[in-house]
Formats: structure tokens, C-alpha cells, sequence
């Protein structure tokens, strides 16, 4: 029976174990460039154990960026920063992966830390601004919230042009020496936003109907299909239920999957929509695997992998959903920004027979074999045999 720390083969890939550090936008980049931030920060969490390892979500286009500190991959002259990253991430034992996206309404941010409103919430930037710029989406309306500035509907042509900067980016995320890939069509962002009818509210042949809805996620897949590597994983997160009466509901959501399992997709991450930040009631954000039985039901019913994240922390929570055969990798977030070493944490929580496994082989031997107090290592004292289960 698979467990948190079995290998998992998609394609032609194969990873450690079913741990993933989930995309997480660190504004670290100058010019979309990775550089040494990224490579002490990504080679740590896979030197601790992860065995996909993605940044953040990397701009298919300058203007998909959610801030101009944002990572992105629309120039060949970026390659090589994200090579630097890659190869840590597999001189540790993990596999990188790549999210690409483009943030739609949703850009032209400063970062959160950097300058936070009356409501504790961070600040779009004006379209004249020195940091900002013009946003597009599927119509011109305005994300709302913190996002009121215009917003610049796309035409067909331009719609054109973003498929083939997927296929670029794609074509250039490869080159880096990613081996699996993850298109961004969550958390309503572009793609989210053209799949939701609360941001889409075009009469042509890409809004209206669910099929047309659908359209710019299928034709993103088409394109990036025809360069990415066959045995490479292709995978999706989608905003699967905007958790609105008005917006994408998960049965939508899970017929459009099965139309992106025809067009090639490999595995799909189940995530929220957030095409609004006026979600039905109080969102349930605090429920352990918040999404897991929404992903559950996607692999049941469409036959495919998946994968979610929201609150698998706990490595019990995380363990069980991939047992109960809910899941077939668990994503993290918050515990991989935390915990770098969360594997090795998982591992003793769990009772693993042989926890450092999860380290790099020379730190590994060096925590058998060194003669001391083990509760002095800097962890939690480890579960022993007549423990009760956390
Ligand atoms: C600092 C931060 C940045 C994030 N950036 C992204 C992102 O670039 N792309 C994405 O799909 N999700 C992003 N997320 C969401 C996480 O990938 C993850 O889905 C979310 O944190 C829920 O998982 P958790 O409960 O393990 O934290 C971000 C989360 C955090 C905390």
C-alpha cells in the first residue's frame, strides 16, 4: 500500500517519495531571474527531504508576474538562472518542477511584506506606476478587493500570442532541466479567470459555455504538449470550486478535467478558484486536507492522478490521504517554508524505520553514527515503540 514515503513514477519520472514543496512566489527575482536566493532556498528543502521540489509560479510574460520581484521564464536569458537551481535541486535527490503562469488581474502587486493596507491586505500598483502595469483578462473587469484599476480585455490575437509564450516558456523550462511541469490555472489567475464565469463574460468562442470557458486552459495544454518532452510529466492546478454561487463548481470542474486528460494531461492539482474574494460564508480554511476529498472525488471519477495542498501539514493527515488512496502526492506550503527538514520530521512522527534516510547519504550516516542524547538533536523527541499516535 503506497505511504507518504513511497516512490512515485509519472511518465518517465520518479521521485523519493509522494512529498511535494507546493509553488510558493518568494519576490526574490530581479529582471524574472533566479540566482543565489533560490538556489540556498530550493536546494535546502530538497537537501531536507522533498522530493518535487517547485519554485513559485514563473511568468510565461513580464506582464504575467504578480510583482516586477516575481520569478519568470519569457527570455531565453533567463535559462540559465534557473539551471543554476535545477541542477542543486537534483544534486539533492529531488525532482524540479516548474508552475508556469501568467497572473491576469491579478498583477501589478507590490509585495505583501513590503507594503500592506488599512486591512492588513497587499496593494495593487496604478498602470502608470514605475512598478505597475496595464493587467489583461478574459473581460475588463476589475478582480475588485485591493484590484481596481482598469484591466485590459484581451483580443483573439493577443490570446494567440500567450499560447505560443506558454509554449515558449515550456520549451525554455525544459532547456533549464525541469522535469515536470505545472500549469497554473488556479487561485484566479489568468487562466482561473477564464475558466470562471465570476471574471469571464465573453461572447465569443472563449467565454459563455463551459466548453468555450475551458478553451484557454486546453489550448495552453495543446501548446506546451508540443514541446515539452513526452516523458516528462504535464500537470495542471486548477481552481476547482470558486466556492460561489455564482462561480466554478467542482462537477464543472470535473468534466473540464477529463477534457484536459484527453488533450494529454498527466496529473491534476486540485485547488480553489479565488475568483473573488467574496466566498460563499466563511471559507473553511482551517480543516485539515481541506481539499483532499475534492481530489479524491477528481481520481475516482476522471481516472487520473492527483495531488492537492491546504493544511497536510500534520504528517498523519498527509500519510492517511495517500494510504486511503485519496491522493497520490502530497503538496506543502506553509510546513516547507517552516520545516525545511518536514520530511524528516514526517518520518519520525510516522515511526519510519530509518528517518535520516530522508537526509542527504553523508549527513544521514553522521546522525546514525554519532553517540549522543537522542533528543539533543534538534528535533522533537522522536515517537518510541508503546507511544500513542499524535
Ligand atoms: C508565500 C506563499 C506564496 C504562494 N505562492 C503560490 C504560487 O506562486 N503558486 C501557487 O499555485 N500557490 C501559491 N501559494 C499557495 C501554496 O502553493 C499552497 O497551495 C497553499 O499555501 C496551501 O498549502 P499549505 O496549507 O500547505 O500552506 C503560495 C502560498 C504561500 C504561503
Amino acid at each position: 500500500m503506497p505511504h507518504l514515503f513511497s516512490p512515485y513514477t509519472l511518465k518517465g519520472v520518479t521521485l523519493r517519495n509522494r512529498i511535494a514543496m507546493s509553488p510558493m512566489t518568494m519576490y526574490n527575482s530581479v529582471d524574472g531571474r533566479m540566482d543565489d536566493y533560490h538556489v540556498m532556498y530550493l536546494g535546502a528543502r530538497a537537501a531536507g527531504g522533498f522530493g518535487l521540489v517547485f519554485p513559485e509560479q514563473v511568468a510565461i510574460t513580464a506582464d504575467g508576474r504578480t510583482t516586477t520581484s516575481c520569478a519568470g521564464i519569457w527570455d531565453d536569458s533567463q535559462i540559465e538562472s534557473h539551471s543554476r537551481v535545477t541542477a542543486m535541486i537534483k544534486r539533492m535527490g529531488g525532482v524540479p518542477a516548474i508552475q508556469l503562469g501568467h497572473t491576469g488581474r491579478k498583477g501589478s502587486e507590490i509585495p505583501p511584506h513590503i507594503q500592506t493596507n488599512a486591512q492588513g491586505t497587499w496593494k495593487a500598483l496604478p498602470p502608470d506606476h514605475p512598478d505597475g502595469w496595464l493587467c489583461v483578462a478574459p473581460s475588463a473587469i476589475p478582480y475588485g478587493g485591493d484590484h481596481t484599476f482598469e484591466v485590459h480585455a484581451l483580443t483573439l490575437e493577443e490570446i494567440k500570442a500567450l499560447h505560443r509564450s506558454y509554449a515558449d516558456a515550456a520549451r525554455r523550462a525544459a532547456e533549464a532541466g525541469y522535469q515536470w511541469v505545472q500549469l497554473h490555472f488556479a487561485h484566479g489567475y489568468l487562466a482561473s479567470s477564464f475558466f470562471s464565469p465570476l471574471a469571464n463574460h465573453r461572447t465569443d468562442e472563449y467565454g459563455g459555455s463551459l466548453r468555450n470557458r475551458a478553451r484557454f486552459l486546453l489550448d495552453a495544454m495543446d501548446a506546451v504538449r508540443e514541446v515539452w518532452p513526452e516523458d516528462l510529466p504535464l500537470t495542471m492546478r486548477l481552481g476547482a470550486d470558486d466556492m460561489h454561487p455564482d462561480g466554478i463548481a467542482l462537477d464543472e470542474s470535473i468534466e473540464a478535467i477529463g477534457w484536459m486528460k484527453e488533450h494529454g494531461l498527466d496529473l491534476a492539482d486540485v485547488s480553489l478558484g479565488v475568483n473573488t474574494d467574496d466566498m460563499v460564508g466563511e471559507a473553511p480554511w482551517g480543516i485539515p486536507g481541506l481539499f483532499v476529498e475534492r481530489a479524491a472525488r477528481v481520481g475516482r471519477e476522471i481516472g487520473i492522478p492527483v495531488s492537492c495542498s491546504w493544511n497536510l501539514g500534520n504528517p498523519a493527515v498527509a500519510d492517511s490521504a495517500i494510504r486511503e488512496g485519496k491522493i497520490d502526492i502530497a503538496m506543502l506550503g506553509r510546513p516547507a517554508l517552516t520545516n525545511p527538514h518536514w520530511p524528516l520530521y514526517a518520518a519520525r512522527e510516522l515511526g519510519h524505520e530509518d528517518p535520516f534516510s530522508m537526509l542527504p547519504a553523508d549527513w544521514g550516516w553522521w546522525l546514525r553514527h554519532l553517540v549522543g542524547d537522542e533528543d539533543s538533536i534538534g528535533l522533537p523527541p522522536a515517537r518510541r515503540a508503546g507511544d500513542s499516535a499524535h
